[in-house]
């Protein structure tokens, strides 16, 4: 195919999915020495969603990029290429991507994985930008999606209270209405390699019982390195992509970042001078969801009437590698068109073809099953309400005559 000039790249659809089941942080003080108060003072956390396990990334990026390509109005073979960020596969092979493109009933497209971490969905996005751009695609979806509680340590108090499982996905297509240009910037620096990481697995460290009884398939982080990487970057890369965007930070209407810690964001408004009221944050309810926050929040945000047609959006990530990237776009798509894509598209009916002759595993971590198991009493003060039988009604005394 001969590629145009410079096709222009318009977001037509959006949509997340979001596990049913909640760990509150009340559940993490059962599992590790924490604290509701510690959490939410230094993250701004209070909860996260937790995927059952019938669901593996592959389904929740088919339910989110099924509602995605609902929102957009087009079926899922109109879908030329699919896009997934992740770094919690279903497999080391195939693809992620490939299992979805099953799962959505495509016959079509080219399917892979992109593994920039908590970036992932933005360099994803980029990608497909380009794709467009050079004439390789008309429509592109790009998915985020994680399941990240099967890969945390729930007795490492310093990690398993930031993340949780989800995913969120857009739906990129070609235009012939001229739009304005789409600013990038993605960044990689690897001197951070090993401060957000998995040990083991890879060609490094192959799986074995060693590995296994030394925890080296759960994430490793350095928290205090990775906050200050954090607040130094993310501020800069969204600059950069708002200036190629031909814009300066006085003009963004929203910036949706990538959900990792309250802290981090208010230190993103102050480095961009930007108040609250213009950055999105849903951290509170989801915590950490790696590359599926920034596609998730962009689906609530628009959902929730946060974006209108002509705002100008930017969408900024971090993450292990270290990477970083952000997006700066103006919005064109009617954001009324999400709101009934969770209706439209029912969990129970995607299904991901399991592989066969494989014996069942319980992929739940025991510590974490234990809890969701035993659920906390109801949070209410129930004193006073009837602690043993009534005690009998005594008569009322006697009136006395007042003396004046
Ligand atoms: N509950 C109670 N106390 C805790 C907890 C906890 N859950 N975790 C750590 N502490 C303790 C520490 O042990 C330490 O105690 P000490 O002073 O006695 O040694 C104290 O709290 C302070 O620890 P810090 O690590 O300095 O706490 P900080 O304020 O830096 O917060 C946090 C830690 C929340 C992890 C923060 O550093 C952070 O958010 N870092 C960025 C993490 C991040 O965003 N990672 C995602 C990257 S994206 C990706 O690609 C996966």
């Amino acid at each position: 195919m001969t590629p145009p000039a410079s096709r222009s790249v318009r977001l037509t659809g959006w949509g997340r999915y979001a596990p049913s089941q909640v760990l509150t942080n009340a559940d993490l003080e059962r599992m590790v020495d924490t604290s509701d108060d510690w959490i939410v003072s230094r993250t701004g956390i209070r909860e996260r969603r937790v995927a059952a396990a019938h669901e593996s990334t592959a389904s929740m990026g088919a339910v989110a990029g099924l509602r995605a390509i609902h929102t957009a109005g087009l079926r899922p073979d109109d879908i030329d290429v699919i896009i997934l960020g992740t770094l919690t596969p279903d497999y080391w092979m195939p693809s992620t991507a490939a299992l979805v493109k099953e799962a959505i009933g495509n016959t079509r497209a080219s399917a892979f994985d992109v593994m920039a971490a908590c970036s992932g969905f933005v360099y994803g996005y980029a990608t497909a930008t380009a794709y467009i751009q050079a004439g390789l695609a008309k429509h592109v979806l790009v998915i985020g999606s994680e399941l990240l509680t099967r890969f945390l340590d729930f007795t490492d108090r310093g990690t398993c209270i930031l993340f949780g499982d989800g995913a969120g996905a857009v739906v990129l297509s070609a235009s012939e209405e001229p739009t304005s240009p789409v600013g990038i910037e993605l960044t990689t620096e690897p001197q951070g390699a090993y401060m957000i990481w998995l040990p083991a697995g890879g060609s490094v460290a192959p799986p074995s019982t060693e590995t296994i009884a030394k925890g080296q398939h759960k994430i490793r982080m350095e928290g205090r390195e990775t906050y200050r990487f954090a607040t130094r970057t993310l501020a800069s890369t969204a600059l950069a992509a708002v200036g190629k965007a031909g814009w300066t930070q006085d003009d963004v209407d929203l910036i949706v970042p990538h959900q990792a810690n309250v802290r981090i964001i208010e230190a993103v408004a102050k480095g961009l001078d930007l108040p609250m009221e213009r950055i999105y944050v849903n951290l509170d309810r989801y915590g950490n969801t790696s590359a599926a926050s920034v596609p998730i929040a962009l689906a609530e945000a628009v959902n929730e009437g946060r974006v209108k047609v002509g705002d100008r959006i930017v969408f900024v990530a971090f993450g292990a590698g270290f990477t970083s990237g952000a997006v700066a776009l103006e919005w064109t798509a009617d954001p009324a068109r999400g709101r009934d894509a969770d209706d439209a598209i029912r969990p129970e009916s995607v299904h991901v073809r399991p592989p066969v002759d494989w014996d069942s595993v319980d992929p739940i971590p025991a510590a974490l099953a234990e809890v969701l198991a035993r659920p906390l009493p109801v949070d209410l003060d129930l004193s006073d309400v009837v602690p043993d039988e009534p005690a009998p009604a005594q008569p009322e005394p006697a009136a006395q005559p007042v003396s004046r």
